[in-house]
């Protein structure tokens, strides 16, 4: 793992954009795994903006998300779609057959998981983006998730339905079920950037780094995976 504490969450933001357009002007038919929440807005925001400004193409990029809520409607403000269309989908030259998100509003949810898995398997990650939530989840994989696991549909925790309740009117508008690419799908991830900032990360950013690698704490796998780089605030950073 190469850590980098950098002093401000814009200058993290620079420095991972910056990664990023670089690597689609170097690899025009690249593959890139995509996280939501707010960790990344700012990024978005940093491409659009490279994007209006510079023309980074992104004609024959690909890009594959790592979850979306079950039984959301799809145009629902908060729905995964509907985040990476607002943020960075709309704003740039990505072709929509490109474009790849769990489907959580399939009648039949298992066969949601094995065709997205199917997806994934054309369209692996050369770099995977990722956020961290507060109990160390990566995707949705919350804690207890088998580091074999494949494209699932998890039930969430009370703490994660907590964090994500500011984004909806009341805590009962927040879904209980998400679909999440798995352990495994992320690991196959060729490159991976996970990102932090704020205090509330910084315990779930100590155990990542520096505590055993276990299934109660997702993202510690990321210590197995030989290309991972993690960019934190100064108060995601302060545990370390
Ligand atoms: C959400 C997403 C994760 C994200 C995490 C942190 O529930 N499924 O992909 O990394 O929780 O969210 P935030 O960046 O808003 O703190």
């Amino acid at each position: 793992m190469k850590i980098h504490v950098l002093n401000s969450k814009e200058l993290v933001n620079k420095t991972v954009s910056e990664h990023l357009i670089k690597f689609v002007r170097e690899h025009k038919t690249g593959v890139l795994g995509l996280a939501t929440g707010s960790t990344p807005i700012g990024i978005y925001e940093a491409l659009v903006k490279d994007h209006k400004e510079n023309n980074t193409d992104y004609s024959q990029i690909r890009t594959i998300n790592l979850d979306e809520y079950v039984n959301l409607d799809q145009n629902h403000p908060e729905s995964y779609y509907s985040f990476m269309h607002r943020n960075l989908f709309n704003h740039i030259n990505v072709k929509p057959q490109n474009i790849h998100l769990p489907n959580g509003n399939e009648k039949d949810l298992e066969m949601a998981c094995q065709s997205y898995n199917d997806v994934l398997k054309n369209n692996q990650p050369d770099i995977q983006i990722l956020g961290i939530g507060a109990n160390g989840h990566i995707g949705f994989n919350e804690p207890g998730t088998s580091f074999d696991s494949s494209v699932h549909i998890i039930e969430l925790q009370e703490q994660t339905r907590l964090d994500n309740a500011r984004f909806f009117d009341s805590m009962d508008d927040v879904p209980k079920k998400a679909i999440t690419m798995g352990i495994k799908n992320i690991m196959d991830a060729k490159r991976i950037i996970l990102i932090a900032f704020g205090e509330n990360k910084s315990e779930a950013v100590y155990q990542m780094v520096k505590g055993k690698v276990t299934e109660n704490l997702p993202a510690s796998i990321l210590q197995k995976h030989n290309n991972v780089e993690i960019y934190l605030d100064e108060s995601a950073a302060s545990k370390l």
